[in-house]
């Protein structure tokens, strides 16, 4: 590891919770160089929801490279973006009676933040977003700026302003924020870093009126929530909301590549051309497994049940694992199977995490101390590998608490 050590930045983090080096992964396994199996329950901060080298999406990209396809097209049109968009078009956005433009505006979730942050702010002539406390929207200063997290504001080096925050959860109405000179509400259905932090649905329905009646756009970000995370491809779907505008990223790609999309109410798509640019907004390998992975799960509802099976079973364990140690305090909670489990502080759950990482499985921890350990299996992990994980995370809090 001393090459890591020696050369690489004092800012890398994860390798530090898991300290071996990787090599191999399939499906819900990561094999480290000694061969090693670790379950992954972490699967790249949900971008591998279809597991590692999915052997369907896989084959797609194998033969695209094969045949000399177009690799990097910056925002020119190819084969490869109109099969993405056709697929995009059809098993998502029609069936969902969504009407959406699609804006590719760099290759990972903050640029699909920023694009969202910038256009709003735009068509409303307003400077200033909402955020909400544990909220979590990428690092580049615009979407820092409504990041909640102290210890990633402190990284920006400048002040990071047109941002106010309210407590996740409450009350728009009865705070003092005049939403008439809001731009707009920005908000996770179920905030991810934030420690598995689940809106209410009915919260998210008045968040959605507020907005309309005072004019400020509502967007959500889907970047570690959406594509099936929560059950539906959306996560706003279970609310029974249109947001005006949605970023997605992390595992749209299907297979762990960069690749993000801002979602736009078409009437708000006043975006003048290449106002917005960035080289690598055409990955085309990202369009060929994105597309591979729309075409096999999304199809049918077959994934999205599973997702909310599965989601179930997490679920309970999870409350009789509260339940078997009484003395330590435990909080279970989640959708889908996006699940945490917060305990008294992060220096707990990192035990807990470090001892499952000892016994073979890979969980983070997230919010605002580390507090909570997080569950976040690929979706299509079998029943039998979601209790083994259950089985080695009930080991290791057992172990420690
Ligand atoms: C909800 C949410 N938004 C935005 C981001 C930023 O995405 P990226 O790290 O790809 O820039 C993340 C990353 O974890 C996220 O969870």
């Amino acid at each position: 590891m001393g090459i890591f050590e020696d050369r690489e930045s004092a800012v890398r983090s994860y390798c530090r919770t898991w300290p071996t080096v990787f090599d191999r992964a399939r499906g819900s396994w990561l094999y480290d160089v000694d061969g090693r199996a670790y379950l992954d329950f972490f699967t790249g901060a949900s971008a591998l929801n279809y597991g590692h080298n999915n052997p369907g999406i896989k084959q797609a990209l194998l033969s695209y490279l094969a045949d000399d396809r177009v690799i990097h097209s910056l925002d020119m049109y190819t084969v490869t973006k109109s099969e993405f968009l056709t697929a995009f078009d059809e098993l998502v956005l029609q069936p969902r009676q969504l009407d959406y433009r699609v804006q590719f505006p760099g290759p990972a979730g903050t640029n699909a933040v920023e694009a969202a942050l910038k256009l709003a702010r735009k068509t409303t002539h307003r400077t200033d977003v909402l955020s909400f406390s544990g909220a979590f929207h990428g690092m580049t200063l615009g979407s820092l700026a409504v990041t909640g997290s102290n210890f990633h504001r402190n990284g920006a080096g400048v002040p990071l302003p047109y941002a106010v925050t309210v407590p996740f959860g409450s009350d728009l109405a009865a705070s003092d924020v005049d939403l008439d000179e809001i731009a707009a509400v920005i908000v996770e259905t179920v905030q991810g870093e934030g420690g598995i932090n689940v809106a209410p649905l009915e919260w998210l329905a008045e968040l959605a009126r507020q907005c309309e009646a005072h004019g400020s756009l509502l967007i959500v970000d889907d970047v570690q929530m959406g594509c099936g995370r929560t059950g539906p491809f959306f996560s706003f779907e279970a609310a029974g909301i249109k947001p005006d505008i949605v970023c997605l990223s992390k595992s749209i790609s299907g297979f762990g590549l960069p690749l993000a999309l801002t979602l736009i109410r078409s009437d708000l798509d006043i975006w003048k051309p290449g106002e917005h640019n960035g080289t690598f907004r055409g990955v085309n390998p990202a369009f060929v497994t994105g597309t591979a992975a729309l075409r096999l799960y999304w199809q049918d509802q077959a994934l999205e049940y599973g997702t909310l099976a599965k989601g179930q079973r997490v679920a309970s364990a999870l409350t009789e694992l509260a339940r078997s140690v009484p003395g330590t305090p435990m909080l279970p909670r989640g959708r889908g199977l996006a699940h945490g489990l917060a305990v008294e502080h992060g220096e707990l759950a990192g035990k807990v995490s470090a001892a499952a990482f000892e016994r073979g499985l890979l969980v983070e921890t997230a919010g605002p101390d580390g507090e909570v350990i997080k569950l976040l299996p690929p979706l299509t992990a079998t029943d039998a590998e979601i209790e083994e994980g259950l089985a080695i995370l009930a080991e290791a809090v057992q172990t420690v608490c």
